[in-house]
């Protein structure tokens, strides 16, 4: 069994706390639904009415999280309602509710493992919802975003659209001692740093013979906390050289980079129509859900998709959404005094006004950050 950190703990808390109220259905238990070697738990929530052919969002929860405490602390189930779409928690059956993310069947192709069971679902949604298998979606948070992750990589066909919140590169939390559901340090830590082309060897050997290319993920986007001390923010840069790989981008120079986007504080880095980073400066492992850009993203409300801030407004209180050029070397940096940005916070970038100092040992780099 694989040790937790306490964090985890306080991000159940947290998101425990929004309560769901007020919804036109219930969420309700699904057995038999096909091939489940470890015994995954499926909750659907399906609202009374749905559109024709309605896309699904598969949400994935945190350690020591449930689909019940995911279905409450999540915004999923009501923007369901609002838009017909169904949303299916899977919930995790280890001890500590971790995903297994760590096991060499787990990190295959119908290997057997965690992502086989969620990988049925999906089959399990289209076939007696009629759901639209061009439209399903996966997002998660933690260990549930590392879920995410691993299911772009062993299962590109199903999945069109991601969202990670606070997760880690697929195959980078490995068991090298095939334990399942393990902890791993290293990575937790930001100490696994590979290549593009060397995440993309991994992805690829999860799912070997697969020749349908990878395009049938359309769009991963990557959400990351500048202090998150659980998983820290280099695990940010792993995701992106890994995605960057799969969809032939250069992980070092984003086409465009957004600041305060989608919220205050926030920078989005664009790499090309499929991927995005998103560095939110001084938030913790718990980077809360932005439910309507999840939704822009996955195509399911207009706007956003591709990186287009176009179409309804943001979702954050403030979108500026300034493109400043992607190697933004910055000079002496002038901001309020002694306000000193921690590392990975942001220290520069048109209209910022925090501060602009680094702390010891970084500088002020690209995307505007101390590193
Ligand atoms: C943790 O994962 C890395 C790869 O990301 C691997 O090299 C390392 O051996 C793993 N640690 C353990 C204890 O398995």
């Amino acid at each position: 069994m694989a040790a937790f950190p306490r964090t985890l703990l306080a991000l159940t808390l947290l998101l425990w706390s929004g309560l769901v109220s007020g919804l036109t259905s219930t969420l309700q238990q699904v057995t038999n639904f096909g091939t489940n070697p470890t015994n995954v738990g499926m909750f659907v929530y399906k609202p009374t009415t749905v559109t024709a052919k309605p896309a699904v969002i598969i949400a994935i929860h945190y350690c020591t999280g449930t689909a019940q405490a995911y279905f409450t602390g999540s915004p999923y189930a009501q923007l369901a309602d609002t838009n017909g779409f169904i949303v299916i928690y899977p919930s995790s059956p280890n001890s500590g509710t971790c995903w297994d993310v760590s096991s060499k069947a787990t990190l295959t192709h119908n290997g057997g493992g965690d992502s086989n069971g969620i990988a049925s679902m999906v089959s399990y949604a289209i076939a007696t919802y009629g759901a639209d298998p061009t439209r399903i979606f996966v997002t998660g948070s933690s260990s549930g975003a590392m879920m995410t992750n691993v299911l772009c990589a062993t299962y590109p066909e199903l999945f069109r659209a991601a969202t990670v919140y606070s997760g880690v590169a697929a195959g980078c939390f490995v068991s090298n001692f095939g334990g399942v559901d393990a902890w791993n340090s290293s990575c937790a830590e930001g100490q696994v740093s590979a290549t593009s082309a060397q995440w993309t060897s991994v992805v690829r050997a999860m799912f070997p013979g697969y020749t349908g290319g990878y395009p049938p993920i359309q769009r991963v986007q990557e959400y990351h906390g500048t202090i998150d001390t659980t998983l820290l923010p280099e695990n940010l840069g792993e995701e992106i050289k890994e995605w960057a790989g799969i969809f032939g981008y250069n992980a070092a120079a984003p086409t465009q980079v957004l600041q305060n986007t989608p919220l205050s504080g926030y920078t989005k880095s664009i790499y090309g129509p499929n991927l995005q980073g998103i560095l939110a400066t001084n938030v913790g492992h718990t980077v809360p859900i932005q439910g309507n850009e999840d939704l822009k993203w996955f195509g399911i409300i207009p706007g956003g998709a591709g990186g287009t801030p176009a179409g309804g407004a943001p979702a954050g209180p403030t979108s500026s959404t300034t493109t400043v050029a992607s190697t933004t070397t910055s000079s002496a940096p002038t901001g309020p005094t002694g306000c000193v940005s921690a590392e990975f916070g942001q220290c520069g970038g048109s209209g910022w006004t925090g501060c602009k100092l680094c702390a010891t040992g970084t500088t002020c780099q690209e995307l505007n950050a101390c590193e």
